[in-house]
This record gives C-alpha cells, sequence and structure tokens, in this order.
C-alpha cells in the first residue's frame, strides 16, 4: 500500500500552511551559497502543489517571505525577489495546468514593483480557478495583520461603522487579510525548527502542528503525504473531551 493510498480521502484537512524552512542550511551543506537553496526549493514548491490539488485540499498557504526577512543581506533579498518574479512566470503554466488559483497575503505594497506586478498579473490570470488556492505570504508577519486589523477596526469604530459591541472573533478574523480563507487545520513546519516565527498567529489557534526535521528543498509529495496522514491520526477535540467528540 502506497503512502498515498492510506490517506483516508474523506478526511483531508480543507486548508494546509507551510512554513518552508531550511533552504540556506540545506544549500550551506553542499557547499552552496543560500539562494542555491531557494531555488531548489522552487521544485519543492510545485511538487508540494501539485500533490495538494491531486488529493483535494482547498487551500494551501506557503510562507514564502516574512517582513522579518527583509532585514536578511540585500544580495539574499534581491536573489529571492527575482527568483518569486521568475517562478510565478514560470510557474502559471502549472498553475493552469492544475486549476489552482493564486492568491497572497502579506504586505504587498512593499515589493519591488516588478515583483508586485507580476504577482497581481499572475493573480488576475488563474481567477477562475476553483479547484485549489494557493496563497503566498509575501512580506506578511502576524503581528504586522493582527496591527495593521487593529488600526482599521479603530477608524472604523471612530467612523461610526463598526459599533464596538459589535467586535467578536468573526468581525477580527474579517479585518484578517485571510478573510475569506478557512483556518488552516493542518501547519507543517520543515527543517526540524519548532517555531511559528510569526505566521498566523490568529489562523492557527486550533490547527494541528507537524515538524518534520527534511529541509524545504528535499520536501516531495510523499512528504505531504505523510503529515496528511500524521494529521488523520489526530483527534480533533477544539477544547471538548474525547467523550464528546462525534466520530
Ligand atoms: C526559508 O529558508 C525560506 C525562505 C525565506 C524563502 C522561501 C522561498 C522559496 C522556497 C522560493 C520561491 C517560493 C515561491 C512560493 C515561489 P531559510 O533561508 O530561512 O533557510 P535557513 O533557515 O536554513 O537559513
Amino acid at each position: 500500500m502506497s503512502l498515498k493510498d492510506k490517506i483516508d480521502p474523506d478526511r483531508l484537512p480543507a486548508h494546509i500552511a507551510i512554513i518552508m524552512d531550511g533552504n540556506g542550511r540545506w544549500a550551506r551543506q553542499r557547499g552552496k551559497p543560500r539562494v542555491f537553496g531557494h531555488r531548489h526549493g522552487v521544485t519543492s514548491v510545485r511538487e508540494t502543489a501539485e500533490a495538494a490539488a491531486e488529493l483535494g485540499i482547498n487551500y494551501l498557504t506557503l510562507y514564502a517571505f516574512s517582513t522579518e526577512n527583509w532585514k536578511r543581506p540585500r544580495a539574499e533579498v534581491t536573489a529571492l525577489m527575482k527568483l518569486l518574479v521568475q517562478t510565478i512566470h514560470k510557474e502559471t503554466k502549472t498553475l493552469h495546468d492544475n486549476n489552482i488559483r493564486l492568491l497572497a497575503v502579506g504586505n504587498l505594497d512593499n515589493l519591488p514593483d516588478i515583483t508586485h506586478r507580476e504577482l497581481m498579473e499572475a493573480i488576475k490570470e488563474t481567477a477562475h480557478h476553483d479547484r485549489m488556492a494557493m496563497i503566498l505570504a509575501l512580506s506578511y508577519s502576524s503581528r504586522w495583520e493582527i496591527t495593521r486589523a487593529m488600526n482599521q477596526i479603530a477608524s472604523d469604530v471612530k467612523a461610526g461603522i463598526v459599533d464596538p459591541a459589535q467586535i467578536n472573533q468573526e468581525l477580527i478574523s474579517s479585518y484578517m487579510t485571510t478573510k475569506d480563507i478557512p483556518d488552516p487545520e493542518l501547519l507543517i513546519r520543515t527543517s526540524g525548527e519548532y517555531r511559528i516565527s510569526n505566521f498566523l498567529l490568529w489562523q492557527i489557534a486550533y490547527s494541528e502542528l507537524y515538524f518534520t526535521p527534511k529541509y524545504w528543498p528535499e520536501f516531495r509529495k510523499e512528504d505531504l503525504y505523510e503529515a496528511i496522514i500524521d494529521f488523520q491520526k489526530r483527534e480533533r477535540r477544539f477544547g471538548k473531551t474525547s467523550e464528546q467528540i462525534v466520530k
């Protein structure tokens, strides 16, 4: 029985989010510059997106560039932005072939013009696809997102658009950049680090967390299958007792 066959198609997570980590270390281990790892990470992105779409996952969110990543050496930031443009351009075909819609969350105004333009074009061109949404978190951090939401809520309260008595979890969620996207049920982090690194803090309140020692450039379809099989073994109680969970 293959790993894929072990997955119960009726209990798939609708939304998987991934912290793609370890590109730099993978490259260094091979005596190569860090950007070599990022380039190889693109193959993992393609494999993972294809595997997720084939399985019937509805949403796949990839943490591609954090707000904090702007502090990396200038040459690496430039190389990453260039790689993003090339990848988006080249992989739009993969998105079409797999009926995948591209979306992005984050402070996109901070992206270089060319990256922003390429991204917006791919988002527009793939908007009609409905098999899966692939969401790139770019120039994203959760604290940035939450602060932005709080500012917008405060300004809508001031403008009389929102009554403070209306503020509840649903309203707060509707001010997040992920407002039309369900919360991830499974969060994967590669490279053996056990951190969330400012990613989707509001949205992962009840997500199952899965950590793998594999570096991102080594991550393949089978690794996604393994994470999903592990997810399916877990009992999601959402604060209730085991007995209360209807099997
Ligand atoms: C983390 O590894 C990875 C990144 C900051 C960039 C991820 C980018 C890609 C995989 C390329 C393009 C992606 C898309 C979605 C088109 P790291 O550099 O932090 O590795 P380290 O922890 O070993 O230093």
